[in-house]
C-alpha cells in the first residue's frame, strides 16, 4: 500500500473545506440555491427548538440559553427568539459562527441588529472544533439550562473515507501524487479518545464524520456542566462495500459535494451519553439530540416528548407542497403556516387562480400573505415582499400590494421591478403623480425598462 508524501487524505481535499467556502462568501452562500438552509431554518425547525428549550425549563432551571453553532443565515435563531419571547419563556439565543463575515452581515441585518442592540440576542464568531472559542458560548450559569443548535452543521464538517479491512484495521481514504484513490493507516488521534469504530459487516467502508466527533469533543472540553446539542442534518450515510475511485476524483476536483453525516455511527461511537431522536425521521433530514457533559435521562425524557410533539420540519414542508398542487384548495392552504417559505412556493399558483376566487377567500388569502410577510425574515435574493406585491395586485387588493412592492425596496434594495409594479399600482389607485416618481425611479435603476419609458410617456 503506497504511503506517500503527497497523499491527501479526504478531509484535507480543496473540495471539503467547506468553512473556507463559507468565510469567502458570507451571507452570498444563503443567496441562491448553492447551500440548502430553508428547511433548517424555517418554522418548523425554530418550533423544534423553541419546544426542545422550553423542555429543559422543566428540568428545574430558571432560563436557558439556545446557542446557535454555525447559524449561517441567522433565520433559525431569530425565529427561535421570537418564538420564546412571544411565550414569555426565560431564554437567550446566541448566534455564532466561524465565518467573520457572516458575523459582521448579522450586525447590519434590519431585523437582527435591533435585537442585537437591545440583548435581545447576541452574536459571537465561534469555531466549533476549537474548544477555547466555545468557552466564550459555553460558561456554565447558575440555574441556567444550555441547549446546542447545530442544524447542517456536522456535514459541512471535514469528515474521512475510512475502511476497515477483514484483519481490523483502519485505513483512510485519499488521493496519491497521481490523483488516484489510495489508502494509508488511519492515524490514531483521528477518532477522539473514547470513541472506537462500531463493528459492522467486513471489510466496510464509509465516510467517518471525524469533525463531527471532534466538535462533540471539543464542546465537551469546553464545558464540564451537563448541555444538550440538539441536531438536523442528513443522514444516515450507511456503509458502502465499494468505491469508485472516479467519485472521489470528483468529491475533490469538482467543488460541489455533497456527504450524509452517519448519525447512526456517530451516536453509536459517543453513547452512553444519552441520546434523543425525532419520531417521523428519514434519511433526507433527520433531528436528534445528544446530551453531554452528563446530561440527565429525566432531561433526556422531557426532550424525548418535546421532539414527539413538534411538528417535523420535513413533514411541514410535505404538507406545503401537497397544499399547493393545483387546482388551489384555499382553505387547506389557509390551514398552513403564513411564513415566506410558504408564500415563496405559493406565488405562482395563487396569481394563476387567485383572481377567480371570491371576495371573502380574497380577502383571508391577503390576510394570510401579509401575515407572511411580517412573519418572514429577510435573506438576500428571497425577496417574500415581491412576490407578495404581485400576488395582492393579481387579487385586486391593490393598497396592500403597494405597501408590499415598498416593503420590498425597503428591506431587498431599489430594483426597477418594484417601482414599475408599484407604479402599476398607484395609477389604478388614482395617484398618476405618484406613480410618475416611480416609473423615473425604475427608469434610472434600469434604462432599457420599455414599458416604464412607454407609460411614462403615456402620462
Ligand atoms: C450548511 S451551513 C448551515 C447554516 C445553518 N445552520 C442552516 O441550517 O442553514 C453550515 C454553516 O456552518 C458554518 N461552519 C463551518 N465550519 C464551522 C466551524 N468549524 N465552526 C462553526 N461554524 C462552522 C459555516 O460557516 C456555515 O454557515
Amino acid at each position: 500500500m503506497p504511503v506517500t508524501s503527497t497523499f491527501t487524505p479526504f478531509s484535507a481535499a480543496r473540495a471539503a473545506q467547506q468553512a473556507a467556502f463559507y468565510a469567502a462568501q458570507g451571507s452570498r452562500a444563503f443567496g441562491a440555491h448553492a447551500v440548502p438552509w430553508r428547511l433548517s431554518t424555517g418554522w418548523a425547525m425554530a418550533e423544534v427548538v423553541a419546544r426542545a428549550a422550553q423542555s429543559l425549563l422543566g428540568g428545574g432551571a430558571t432560563s436557558v440559553r439556545v446557542v446557535d453553532l454555525g447559524a449561517g443565515t441567522g433565520r433559525l435563531g431569530f425565529h427561535a427568539a421570537v418564538l420564546l419571547a412571544s411565550r414569555r419563556l426565560p431564554a437567550h439565543v446566541v448566534l455564532t459562527e466561524t465565518a467573520q463575515s457572516t458575523v459582521d452581515a448579522w450586525r447590519v441585518h434590519p431585523q437582527l441588529a435591533p435585537l442585537l442592540e437591545d440583548g435581545l440576542l447576541a452574536a459571537r464568531r465561534v469555531d466549533v472544533l476549537d474548544s477555547h472559542s466555545l468557552e466564550s458560548v459555553l460558561e456554565p450559569k447558575p440555574d441556567e439550562a444550555l441547549l446546542l443548535v447545530g442544524t447542517y452543521l456536522f456535514d459541512t464538517l471535514p469528515h474521512e473515507l475510512i475502511e476497515r479491512r477483514v484483519d481490523g484495521s483502519v485505513w483512510r481514504g485519499g488521493e496519491d501524487a497521481s490523483g488516484t484513490l489510495s489508502f494509508e493507516p488511519a492515524p490514531d488521534e483521528l477518532f477522539p479518545p473514547g470513541v472506537v469504530l462500531p463493528s459492522g459487516p467486513q471489510p466496510a467502508r464509509c465516510f467517518v464524520p471525524t469533525g463531527a466527533l471532534a466538535a462533540v469533543a471539543a464542546i465537551e472540553q469546553a464545558r464540564a456542566a451537563p448541555c444538550w446539542l440538539l441536531v438536523a442534518d442528513k443522514g444516515p450515510l450507511t456503509w458502502v462495500d465499494a468505491w469508485e475511485t472516479d467519485a472521489l476524483r470528483w468529491v475533490s476536483h469538482e467543488g460541489a459535494w455533497s456527504v450524509a453525516v452517519n448519525f447512526p455511527l456517530l451516536f453509536d461511537a459517543l453513547r452512553p451519553r444519552p441520546f434523543v431522536t425525532a419520531p417521523e425521521n428519514v434519511a433526507d433530514f433527520s433531528v436528534h439530540a445528544l446530551g453531554l457533559g452528563g446530561a440527565s435521562p429525566a432531561d433526556a425524557a422531557r426532550l424525548a416528548a418535546a421532539l414527539a410533539d413538534a411538528p417535523h420540519p420535513l413533514t411541514a414542508h410535505r404538507q406545503l407542497l401537497e397544499a399547493i398542487a393545483p387546482p388551489l384548495d384555499v382553505d387547506r392552504l389557509l390551514s398552513l403556516q403564513p411564513t415566506g417559505d410558504a408564500l415563496m412556493n405559493a406565488a405562482e399558483l395563487l396569481r394563476a387562480e387567485g383572481p377567480g376566487l371570491s371576495s371573502d377567500a380574497r380577502v383571508g388569502l391577503a390576510r394570510w400573505v401579509l401575515t407572511a410577510v411580517e412573519s418572514s425574515f429577510v435573506v438576500p435574493s428571497d425577496d417574500v415582499c415581491f412576490h407578495a406585491g404581485a400576488v395582492l395586485q393579481r387579487l385586486g387588493l391593490l393598497e396592500p400590494a403597494a405597501w408590499a412592492y415598498q416593503q420590498s425596496v425597503e428591506r431587498y434594495g431599489a430594483h426597477a421591478s418594484a417601482h414599475f409594479n408599484l407604479a402599476l399600482c398607484l395609477l389604478d389607485l388614482g395617484r398618476p403623480e405618484a406613480a410618475r416618481g416611480e416609473l423615473q425611479t425604475a427608469l434610472a435603476l434600469d434604462p432599457r425598462h420599455r414599458r416604464a419609458a412607454e407609460l411614462l410617456q403615456s402620462l
